[in-house]
């Protein structure tokens, strides 16, 4: 008889077992964890928008405007005014021609994906795509390739084998949410062209975070001129601090997918409260560009120090920065240490990430302060010094 127990005992004896932490107060820089107050080394929180106080103010008005729930999903009555104030303001701030919003970025990565592509058609996928990505894929029924990780001969050489089929997709993230690299978009935008491919982007960790006004990788790489031939795809979970995902192109695309995205008609839409939350956080981030001047200055602070220590830290671009620790079992000993010494990072493991290629995922925010970041470098150094990882 099938048991749960033996799968799990597996997984622990790899150490892949996973279990969850629990956190007791906001998600700020400092939070509580496991009855403990730690600093927050492993949020999506980039700006520290999600306890902005501007932001819950709005979210506490809209509660008491429109109530807490919509009450059914978008096409049948559950349409309301703060969904479309937030996607007209999603449309400018990323200077597209319309947009929808999705319930959170795994919803909108396989709603948009399965809603585009058929059985017929072949998906090029990079190899480190996030796992929405690959679900999206898989619901499809496209075939699909994935190709090593920003190679884009090898990619190349694919499109030059895949004729036949009745559509070609590129699909990407353009940061990499577990290396915190990015996408050579420019190259990959010309395939698009070259071999007519429909091209889309996962902006999950660019948006509020790339670019001089936080519109994205397209902005941060000189490329906003070439918008119109980009899917982009991105999230309100991270950088805005809330919750929900969005997806901006061309007036025809998005009526394309209010009619036949499964993952968009067949749910209830998102909470009054938390349109309303998205659409403060979206007028923070471009009315002040602080938040990303702090974000990026932790950056430039930590990657200085971190590289002097001599970890491997692969080539991140970004506030995310992949310390590789290879092994499973060192990986979640290094985060328990530094959880003991007041520093949370969470160990990212197989098979969320290549084998012999686990680590501690470290996040930087913009409500980090430079003796906060030390605190964390001088943890992280004397543990990894024990542990024989430099
Ligand atoms: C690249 C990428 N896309 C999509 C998602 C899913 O977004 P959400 O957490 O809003 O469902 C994530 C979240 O981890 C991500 O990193």
């Amino acid at each position: 008889m099938f048991t749960f127990k033996e799968d799990l005992n597996l997984l622990k004896e790899k150490g892949l077992r996973r279990c969850l932490r629990l956190l007791e107060s906001e998600s700020s820089a400092w939070f509580i964890v496991d009855g403990k107050r730690v600093l927050n080394l492993c949020s999506n929180n980039y700006l520290g928008l999600a306890n902005d106080e501007r932001i819950k103010g709005a979210a506490i008005n809209a509660i008491r405007d429109y109530g807490f729930g919509s009450g059914a999903s978008r096409l049948v009555c559950g349409n309301m005014k703060l969904h479309k104030e937030l996607e007209d303001k999603l449309t400018k701030f990323k200077k597209s021609e319309a947009c929808l919003v999705f319930n959170s970025g795994y919803t909108a990565n396989i709603g948009i994906i399965s809603a585009l592509a058929k059985k017929g058609d072949i998906i090029f996928c990079d190899r480190y795509n996030h796992a929405s990505i690959i679900d999206g894929i898989i619901l499809s029924r496209a075939e699909f390739r994935r190709y090593p990780h920003k190679d884009t001969v090898a990619l190349e050489y694919l499109l030059k084998k895949s004729s036949g089929f009745r559509r070609r997709f590129i699909v990407t993230d353009s940061v990499f949410s577990m290396d915190g690299d990015i996408a050579p978009l420019g190259k990959l935008i010309e395939f698009a062209k070259r071999y007519d491919c429909l091209f889309i982007i996962d902006e999950a960790h660019a948006t509020g975070v790339l670019g001089e006004s936080g519109r994205g990788a397209l902005e941060y790489l000189g490329l906003e001129d070439k918008k119109d031939s980009v899917i982009q795809m991105g999230t309100l979970s991270k950088a805005l601090g809330g919750f929900g995902a969005y997806v901006c192109g061309s007036r025809d695309l998005i009526d394309y997918l209010i009619n036949y995205s499964r993952a968009f008609i067949y749910t209830t839409s998102l909470p009054p409260t938390v349109a309303a939350a998205n659409i403060k956080a979206l007028e923070i981030i471009q009315e002040d560009s602080s938040l990303r001047e702090k974000l990026w200055d932790n950056v430039k602070f930590f990657k200085d120090n971190l590289h002097s220590l001599g970890f491997d830290t692969l080539d991140f671009q970004t506030p995310i920065i992949p310390l590789i620790t290879k092994e499973p079992k060192l990986t979640m000993d290094f985060s328990k240490r530094l959880f003991d010494a007041g520093v949370f990072v969470q160990g990212i493991r197989p098979p969320t990430v290549p084998k012999g290629k686990a680590r501690l995922r470290i996040t930087l925010m913009a409500t980090h302060t430079t003796k906060d970041l030390q605190f964390a470098l001088d943890k992280i150094e004397k543990i990894g010094k024990d542990l024989c990882l430099i």
